[in-house]
């Protein structure tokens, strides 16, 4: 089909089983870690060892994580890491996270662990917990920390990555296994859908579990942290082991809609600036001439390709807010969606074209784990207007209302 296109890279696809993770993600202490026959078991699967030997020579290969897949390619090959860049179609000053299975791995690369970086790799490692740590010099390629001293890394909590990266003998740059500005794939299928024919091949190991990226934290001189990316792992588990400050950055443009210019601006008809265009636009956010602590935190993330507000309320006036904008949605030819809480569905019976559930409003990981594959749901249906329910900034709610945040481009709407 694409056979004269010499940029067409066939891609394999292994269907793996994985071996369940050890369920580390800071909700609970990890039951066992992954059993050390199963685990070789797995790196002598003939699947994994393919796929080991791609990324060994310098090829990229999609795989499962506990939080999301990710696109890996050999960490210290600079034509792998810009292999990742092109495929993604990713802003090349946006850093990716190393991913290692054992911890004896790191002195190759990183110059220095403090007591709290330990302290914080006893705990949750592995797990949806990336650390920011001084790079060595020399030891991987340039383009993995985008000219930074310090290098991201994290141990992933998922047999198949884990397996892979012993089995390849390499640390694995991954960025999350989308094209830039996509949703990230929770789904081999989402893998495909974004980048067949680009890579070189794709683990399919089933569903990622946590649904939304790793935590990503830097620990300071006085033992505390900075978050300097809501994930997986919430802040607060951080400081329960730290003992010390955790301080989130705050990494939201604030683009709150002030309901008066909103209602006016609708009156009008004005469609307003379209999310998730162009392709990781920066988006600001940052004090002018400051760097942002985490580059990626400046670009427009997860943006489907219609219209999405956050609406933030009580129940009651939240429900009455997203159903009179539904109605002039309609009204205005619009192809509309709703995201929303379990408990809440039945506000929106016959509101709108497609009404997506969150999953329970009192167990925020299944709105963490739905609502990648809910905002591609959308694009698919071809939805141009869409409102999801926010939820309190609790545990793994900051990271999903920051990552609902971007998909929406910073308009969230308080009720
Ligand atoms: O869960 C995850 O973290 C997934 C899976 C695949 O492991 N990976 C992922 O990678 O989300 P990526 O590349 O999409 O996000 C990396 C984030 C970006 O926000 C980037 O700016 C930040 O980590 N980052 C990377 N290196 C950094 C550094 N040296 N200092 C500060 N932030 C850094
Ligand atoms: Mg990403």
């Amino acid at each position: 089909m694409n056979a004269g296109n010499p940029s067409h890279k066939q891609t394999s696809i292994w269907e793996v089983s994985d071996l369940g993770s050890t369920g580390n993600n800071g909700f609970a202490a990890p039951s066992s870690l992954h059993p050390a026959a199963k685990m070789k078991e797995l790196i002598q699967h003939p699947d994994i060892q393919q796929a080991a030997s791609l990324l060994a020579a310098g090829k990229l290969v999609a795989f499962p994580t506990e939080t999301v897949y990710g696109l890996g390619g050999d960490a210290r090959r600079t034509e792998a890491v810009e292999g990742i860049f092109t495929a993604k179609g990713r802003p090349s000053d946006n850093p990716l996270i190393v991913h290692i299975a054992d911890r004896a791995e790191l002195d190759a690369f990183v110059l220095e662990v403090s007591p709290a970086d330990e302290k914080l790799m006893d705990a949750f490692w592995p797990g949806p917990l990336t650390l920011v740590l001084p790079v060595r010099p020399g030891s991987l390629s340039p383009r993995v920390t985008a000219g930074l001293d310090t290098v991201a890394v994290r141990m992933p909590d998922h047999g198949i990555a884990l397996a892979l990266i012993r089995a390849s003998g390499c640390p694995l740059a991954a960025p999350s296994a989308n094209r830039s500005g996509r949703p990230s794939p929770t789904l081999a299928q989402h893998v495909r859908e974004d980048l067949d024919g680009l890579i070189d091949g794709i683990v399919d190991g089933g569903p990622a579990g946590v649904g939304v990226e790793s935590t990503v934290v830097r620990t300071n001189a006085a033992g505390g942290a900075t978050v300097l990316r809501p994930g997986g792992l919430p802040a607060e588990e951080l400081g329960r082991v730290l003992g010390a400050e955790v301080r989130a950055v705050s990494a939201e443009p604030s683009a709150d809609i002030d309901p008066a210019a909103a209602r006016a601006a609708s009156e009008a008809g004005a469609a307003g600036p379209k999310s998730g265009e162009p392709d990781a636009a920066p988006s600001g956010g940052e004090a002018p001439g400051e760097a942002p602590r985490s580059p990626g935190m400046k670009y427009t993330h997860y943006a489907p390709s219609g219209r999405l507000e956050v609406v933030l309320g009580a129940e009651r006036e939240a429900a009455e807010a997203i159903r009179g904008l539904l109605a002039e949605a309609k009204a205005r030819g619009e192809k509309t969606g709703v995201l929303a809480f379990d408990e809440h569905l039945g506000h929106y019976d016959g509101q709108a074209d497609l009404v997506l559930p969150l999953g329970s409003l009192h167990d925020l990981r299944q709105a963490a784990s739905r609502l990648y594959a809910a905002l591609r749901r959308f694009d698919e249906e071809g939805a141009t207007f869409m409102l999801a329910e926010g939820c309190a900034e609790i545990g793994i709610g900051s990271a999903v209302m920051n990552r609902l945040g971007k998909a929406a481009g910073g308009r969230i709407r308080r009720v």
